[in-house]
């Protein structure tokens, strides 16, 4: 069959766009509602997206001053939104700096039961000393100690979801047999982080293991992501940065011995649609207006890794700020700014309109013909086998690219028109991970 792509809505109350929550149309409580998440879903399952998607940190994300900042935990949400959908994928952020692997597994097992085989992981290793407050540190591990513990999360989680073998349960009324004994077996892991003994209390579930999904781009976040993501969320603000990033993670992942087929890469894009392209503009700018700059700045500083009295709006960003090595938080999303302000030789306050919408993806703004086109010419260039759609306006963004932008690309034979998976892993053309405990102990 030919190359089709994928689609995964970000989900984000109302909207990606900071300022979103204060069009008159947007529901200033739409983080808390579960009316609003379950027609968001609704609309990208009846428009055959591959999934939809929570990000989440241990610790209060935003200025709750300024716009909504309460999220709720990313699992629950999608266990409800799990009930009212049947095809479409679920994926859940949770980070593996802040919990243990064992109550971890046993909720994305649970999950994956709980929907028949639609559940998603996004693994983050969550940067920031603010979250690490929250856990007993004074401050975030540093950047490689949080990748190899998450590569060791990684290594016992697998080996809980494999603690069952796919034929243990036999239920056999006759008997009296529930499970064969010796095909639930204890993972005795020890490692440098983490001593588990196992068996996991949660059997098999339909995927085997949930999709595993990574959205790190340091060098660190390349190496963990070739080692285990099955597909990657990425920011890229050019099509020739996104070009260099889709080469080098499957550059990597074949040097890791896997093929690069089964490493999905999804570049987030921020589609602003308008009917004419002048309509499209102004809908750009409307956000733009509404961005308040002394909020803007103090997010902006911390990633940069400055104090925010040394950002000035009117100006360039300071010559001398700190390298990508200087900093232990987020190091990709860190040189991404500052490549763009410079190259583009911007003032604080344009930068702030720039990351406003997608904090540092891609904009698509134009009519639904340019927004299918850009989309197309970046699938045919080595750019992306799909994308992580981030409307800056919900409903409304995703709305108007389900009705406007999907049925060109349908037409043009590059998206789906129906489900041909049942399964989240099917929908992304990726296998059933074979029980590894299984292989190991024949
Ligand atoms: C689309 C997208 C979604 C992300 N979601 C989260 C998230 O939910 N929680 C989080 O802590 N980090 C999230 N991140 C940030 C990354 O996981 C990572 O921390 C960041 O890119 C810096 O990692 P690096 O230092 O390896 O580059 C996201 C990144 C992208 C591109």
């Amino acid at each position: 069959m030919t190359r089709q792509l994928h689609f995964n809505l970000f989900l984000h109350d109302t909207g990606h766009h900071e300022a979103s929550w204060r069009l008159p149309e947007s529901d200033p409580n739409a983080n808390l509602s579960l009316a609003a998440h379950q027609h968001l879903t609704r609309v990208a399952e009846d428009a055959k997206f591959d999934s939809v998607f929570l990000a989440d940190s241990p610790v209060l994300w935003s200025d709750p001053g300024r716009r909504p900042a309460g999220k709720l935990e990313p699992t629950l949400l999608l266990a409800a939104l799990a009930a009212t959908t049947t095809r479409i994928g679920l994926i859940a952020t949770a980070s593996t700096s802040y919990n243990e692997p064992y109550n971890l597994a046993r909720r994305f097992a649970s999950l994956d039961h709980l929907s028949g085989g639609r559940a998603g992981w996004n693994i983050v290793t969550t940067a920031g000393a603010a979250a690490a407050r929250n856990f007993g540190l004074d401050d975030q591990p540093l950047h490689r100690t949080r990748y190899e513990r998450a590569d060791e999360f990684l290594q016992v989680s697998t080996k809980l979801w494999d603690s069952w073998t796919d034929d243990a349960i036999v239920a056999d009324k006759e008997s009296g047999v529930h499970a064969v004994r010796d095909r639930v077996r204890d993972i005795g892991h020890h490692g440098a982080h983490f001593q588990v003994q196992g068996a996991l209390n949660v059997p098999r579930s339909p995927q085997g293991w949930p999709l595993l999904v990574q959205a790190g781009s340091s060098d660190n976040g390349r190496e963990f992501a070739a080692r285990w993501a099955e597909a990657i969320f990425v920011a890229n603000p050019t099509l020739a940065e996104s070009q260099e990033f889709y080469a080098d993670v499957k550059r990597r992942a074949v040097a890791a011995g896997r093929d690069p087929d089964h490493v999905v890469v999804l570049p987030g894009i921020v589609p602003v649609i308008g009917d004419s392209p002048a309509e499209a503009l102004e809908r750009e700018a409307e956000l733009e207006r509404l961005i308040s700059p002394e909020y803007a700045v103090g997010t902006l500083a911390t990633v940069l890794g400055v104090e925010v009295e040394r950002l000035r709006l009117d100006e360039p960003l300071p010559a001398d700020l700190p390298t990508e090595d200087e900093i232990e938080g987020h190091k990709s999303r860190r040189t991404l700014i500052v490549e763009w302000a410079r190259r583009d030789n911007l003032t604080v306050r344009q930068l702030i309109g720039k990351l406003g919408g997608g904090r540092g993806h891609r904009t698509f703004t134009g009519t639904p013909v340019q927004v299918a086109d850009t989309i197309q010419h970046y699938f045919e260039n080595g750019a992306a086998d799909g994308f992580n759609i981030m409307p800056a306006v919900l409903p409304s963004g995703i709305e108007a690219f389900a009705a406007k932008v999907v049925p060109i690309l349908q037409e043009r034979g590059l998206f789906r028109t129906e489900y041909t998976g049942r399964t989240l892993r099917e929908h992304y053309g990726l296998p059933r991970p074979a029980n590894t405990l299984e292989l190991i102990n024949g």
